[in-house]
Order: C-alpha cells, then structure tokens, then sequence
C-alpha cells in the first residue's frame, strides 16, 4: 500500500515535469516553425516561380506590346491587364493566353520564355498567387 501510493506520486510528479517540459521546449519550437512558414510562404505562393522577371519584361515589350498598344484608346496596351479590362482570371490561363498569342504570332517561345513572360505578367499585374 505505502509502495503504490509512493508510485503514482513519483507518476504526477513525472507527468508534471513533462508538462514543464512541453511547456519550456514543444511550443516556443511549434511557434517557432509557424514563424518561419509564415516567412517561406510566399515563394510558395508564386505560380511562376521558374520564370524570370527581366527575361520576361524584355521579351513581353519586343514581341507583344506593339499590337495590344494598338487596341486600347490611351495607347497603353498594359492596361489590357489590369483588373477592369482583363479576361484572364486564373494564372493556368494566363500562361495559355501567353503561349496562344506567341504562336499567333509565330513566335516559337520555349517553355522558359513563357513562363518568364507569364511571371513578368503575373508579377506587374495580375498578382495571381496559385
Ligand atoms: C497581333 C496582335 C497581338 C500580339 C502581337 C499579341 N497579342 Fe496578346 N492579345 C491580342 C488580342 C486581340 C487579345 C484579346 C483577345 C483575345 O483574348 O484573344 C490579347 C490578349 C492577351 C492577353 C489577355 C489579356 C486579358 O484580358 O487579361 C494576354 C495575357 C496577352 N494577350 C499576352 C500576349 C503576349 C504575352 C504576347 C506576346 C507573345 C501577345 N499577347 C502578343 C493580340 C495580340
């Protein structure tokens, strides 16, 4: 009998510094990790993360600003991306309208091209995050 009562004391006392323990090391960690998703997360969140920005700007101004300069009053073929005259509402479909208009217009874009020009796009105006 005074065995087993002894037992389970040195139980709660076990459980209690546990408890400490988790309080001391588990959850300032768990915090800790949150902290740095939290930081990590937006190069998550770009759908073109392969792209670059300056290939695509340069590409985008040579080949396609030209034509949409041409069919907006201002003359600011931008504009046709910005959220009161755009189409595209989805960044799956803004790299199939970029790849569309390139092989409208001959242009034999690799994969990389498109996707800089949809991450020169998507970066300066659509701001789609998946
Ligand atoms: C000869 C004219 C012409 C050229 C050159 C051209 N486009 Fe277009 N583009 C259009 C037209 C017309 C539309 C709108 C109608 C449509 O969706 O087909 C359009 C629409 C778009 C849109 C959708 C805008 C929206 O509504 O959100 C994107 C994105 C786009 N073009 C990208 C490009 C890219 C990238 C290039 C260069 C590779 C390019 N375009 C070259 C004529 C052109």
């Amino acid at each position: 009998m005074t065995l087993d009562s002894e037992h389970s004391c040195n139980c709660l006392n076990f459980s209690f510094f546990l408890n400490k323990q988790l309080n001391k090391v588990f959850y300032p960690n768990l915090i800790f990790i949150f902290f740095i998703l939290f930081f990590i997360q937006p190069s998550f969140a770009d759908p073109f993360s392969s792209g670059d920005v300056a290939l695509g700007e340069n590409l985008h101004n040579q080949n396609c600003k030209t034509c949409h300069d041409g069919m907006v009053p201002g003359g600011d073929g931008n504009e046709l991306y910005l959220s009161e005259l755009r189409v595209i509402s989805t960044s799956s479909k803004l790299i199939s309208q970029v790849e569309f208009c390139a092989n409208q217009n001959g242009l034999t874009w690799f994969e990389e091209e498109i996707e800089s020009v949809s991450k020169y796009l998507n970066d300066n105006f659509y701001n789609f995050s998946d």
